[in-house]
């Protein structure tokens, strides 16, 4: 151990307490702690006036309506999204501000946006989907790699009233296949292909095969990013980006959309097979995301910001596009891997454009740690003055590491909990204010009020253990799942009661209120900041033909979080092999994407199963973290338990 390692270790210890640095705390937006019971007291004033910063065309006539678990925000509002991301920045004598810096992972491509330019290729994307006969309320789908055209994209979309449905580039043509046919999407946005880790990789074809029997789509829009000339489009459905934007004129009146009209759908795992869409209309949202990341992140006009996150992710999308261009931010987006062409790309890019504030991920940051201090340690990173933790629970040593070796000590690290349905950040540190725990995500943002139940409803004394629950609608709170109501109530709102939110997360407070979330305890997997959802997997193992039964279940992993691992009975007389293994996880990476390929495959002959024949996927979990997996008497089969614990050991 190197001597700052040891001393990074004996800090832990003692449970070190992280006051804001003088200097910040000076020029903080926000240094006041009046603010919570301000914000307590006036709640629906705190958040109107965080709404009066943005460009309205008409005012609401109410703050809030809550028919609990249903909330209104700003009702009979009429604002426009993409406006107020571009187009009242070049009004107000910004327009040759910097936008959007685009890296693409080849180190010669760059892309730089001012707000003039961001308004005027949004305006001609917007223009060219109105071409192609998309009308407000139509929804399209995206499945592209992180280049600009998505960012634009998703503005273009807002510009005229079309809501946009992400769904991110690593997932497989089944998945994007569900996603069109659930969204009933008319136009899909795809690319040839992108670059990661310095090879091609195609994703024309991955959207084909997911269009085959697709019955909504009837257009296709290819962005040629790659260049390659072995794709055919289809004349009557395809046409290239660059062709259709080209002759498009650089202006687009933007719609004047209603408060509460749909911005965009995000599909995401639930504790079932079939993905959730989680629905955020277009006033709350923009206003909860754009105080967020005004207040959270301590942003200032000459700010260089980058959030590292895919925009086919919640993070993105409120983080790298809304939140940020809301606030008239320079905003970054990365198109590659951090290991290309070396392992300190993302500390290059630091470097080469003075990123000031750096948001990213525990499972980026334990990668980092593990790589070593070197890589950061080329480069000069002096610029940075605040950093950012998203995803899931950041350890305390890889918090440390983060606070030492990428913020030179002196950098607060906020630690942000929020989810998909959430929108926005809602439990999170105010960096000027509050005293740092490595490890917890501090206190409930102004306004909102966070608690942790029991089973029963009880609210839970300091240091026990229970559910995280929020008790009061937010601006950004999702406002249902897409054509699926009863699920929104179910997955939520029925836990307790119709307005207390049932967040799915294990969690505690301390005896000073700091919040300390755990994780999941829901059958939803946190893969390296992913949600995925464990019955999607086993659906998918039990879709191939030598699967008979099949549990998933994650297992703690150094750098991701969790990875997951999965149980499998074999039909008939069938023996497992290494073979079978490497096909069953291809074939869950195939319906999947990458990204839900199991770790491990078990084969076994039976699960452990209660008397009515459920599988008891906590004892499995307990199995694979090396933990007590406690009393199987219950059990109908317990000797399989013992069976199964050699077998990971
Ligand atoms: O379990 C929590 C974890 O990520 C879940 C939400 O995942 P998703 O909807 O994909 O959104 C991720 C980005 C907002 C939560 O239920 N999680 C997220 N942030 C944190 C976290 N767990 C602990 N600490 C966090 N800061």
């Amino acid at each position: 151990m190197s001597e700052k390692e040891s001393h990074i270790e004996s800090r832990l210890e003692e449970g070190k307490i992280y006051p804001p640095p003088k200097e910040f705390k000076k020029n903080a937006n926000i240094d006041d702690p009046g603010i919570y019971e301000y914000a307590e007291k006036n709640y629906e004033k705190f958040w109107e006036e965080f709404a009066e910063r943005l460009d309205w065309y008409e005012k609401w006539d109410e703050v809030l309506e809550w028919n609990p678990p249903y909330a209104k925000w700003f009702l009979n509002g009429k604002i426009n999204a993409s406006y107020n991301c571009v187009d009242r920045h070049v009004e107000n004598g910004k327009g040759d501000k910097t936008a959007i810096i685009w890296e693409g992972e080849p180190t010669d491509e760059t892309k730089e946006y001012t707000f003039t330019e961001l308004k005027d290729e949004v305006c001609k994307f917007a223009n060219a989907l109105k071409e192609l006969g998309v009308e407000k309320g139509d929804i399209v789908t995206f499945y592209l790699p992180m280049i600009p055209e998505l960012a634009i994209g998703l503005l273009a979309c807002s510009r005229i009233g079309a809501p946009h449905s992400v769904v991110f580039g690593g997932f497989s043509p089944t998945a994007l296949h569900e996603r069109l046919e659930d969204s009933q999407s008319k136009v899909l946005v795809t690319a040839d292909g992108y670059y990661r880790r310095g090879k091609e990789l195609k994703m024309w074809e991955n959207a084909l095969e997911a269009l085959e029997n697709a019955t909504s789509v009837d257009k296709v829009i290819a962005v040629d990013r790659l260049g390659r000339d072995d794709i055919t489009l289809d004349e009557e459905r395809d046409v290239y980006y660059h062709e259709i934007t080209e002759n498009q004129a650089t202006e687009c009146e933007p719609e004047k959309m209603d408060s509460e009209d749909m911005l965009f759908l995000m599909y995401t795992s639930g504790t079932t097979g079939k993905p959730k869409g989680v629905v955020h209309t277009t006033g709350g949202y923009l206003t909860g995301t754009s105080a967020t990341h005004k207040w959270v992140f301590d942003i200032k006009d000459d700010d260089i910001y980058w959030c590292t996150a895919d925009i086919g992710w919640i993070t993105g999308h409120s983080y790298i596009v809304y939140g940020p261009l809301a606030n008239g931010t320079t905003t970054i987006m990365y198109e590659g891997s951090p290991d290309y062409p070396d392992k300190d790309r993302f500390w290059e890019i630091v470097e080469k454009y003075d990123v000031t504030v750096l948001y990213t991920a525990p499972t980026a940051i334990r990668l980092f740690m593990k790589w070593g201090r070197k890589y950061p340690d080329k480069h000069d990173m002096s610029t940075l003055r605040l950093l950012g933790s998203v995803g899931e629970p950041i350890n305390p040593k890889a918090w440390e590491w983060y606070h030492e070796v990428i913020g030179g000590g002196n950098c607060p690290i906020v630690d942000t909990w929020w989810q998909t349905e959430t929108g926005m950040i809602l439990i999170t540190p105010l960096p000027g204010i509050t005293d740092l725990k490595p490890g917890s995500a501090t206190k409930p943002f102004p306004g909102l009020k966070a608690d942790i139940y029991d089973a029963e409803g009880n609210s839970l004394p300091p240091n026990q253990g229970g559910y995280l629950v929020i008790k009061r609608p937010w601006p950004s709170m999702l406002r249902t799942l897409y054509e699926d109501p009863e699920r929104y109530e179910d997955t939520y709102w029925s836990e307790y009661s119709s307005d207390i939110y049932f967040a799915g997360d294990g969690a505690r407070v301390d005896e000073d209120g700091y919040f300390w979330v755990v994780g999941r305890i829901d059958d939803v997997l946190n893969v390296a900041g992913h949600r995925l959802s464990t019955m999607e997997m086993e659906s998918a193992l039990v879709d191939h033909p030598a699967v008979a039964e099949a549990a998933v279940v994650g297992r703690p992993d150094e750098v991701k979080g969790h990875v997951p691992v999965a149980y499998v009975i074999l039909e008939g007389e069938r023996e497992g092999s290494e073979e079978l293994v490497q096909e069953l996880r291809s074939h869950v990476g195939k319906i999947i994407g990458p990204i839900g390929k199991p770790a491990a495959v078990r084969f076994s002959s039976d699960l452990p199963k209660t008397r009515s024949g459920k599988i008891m996927r906590r004892i499995l979990k307990k199995l694979e973290a090396g933990e007590d997996y406690g009393d199987t008497s219950t059990l109908r089969n317990p000797n399989i338990v013992e069976q199964l614990k050699k077998m990971v050991e």
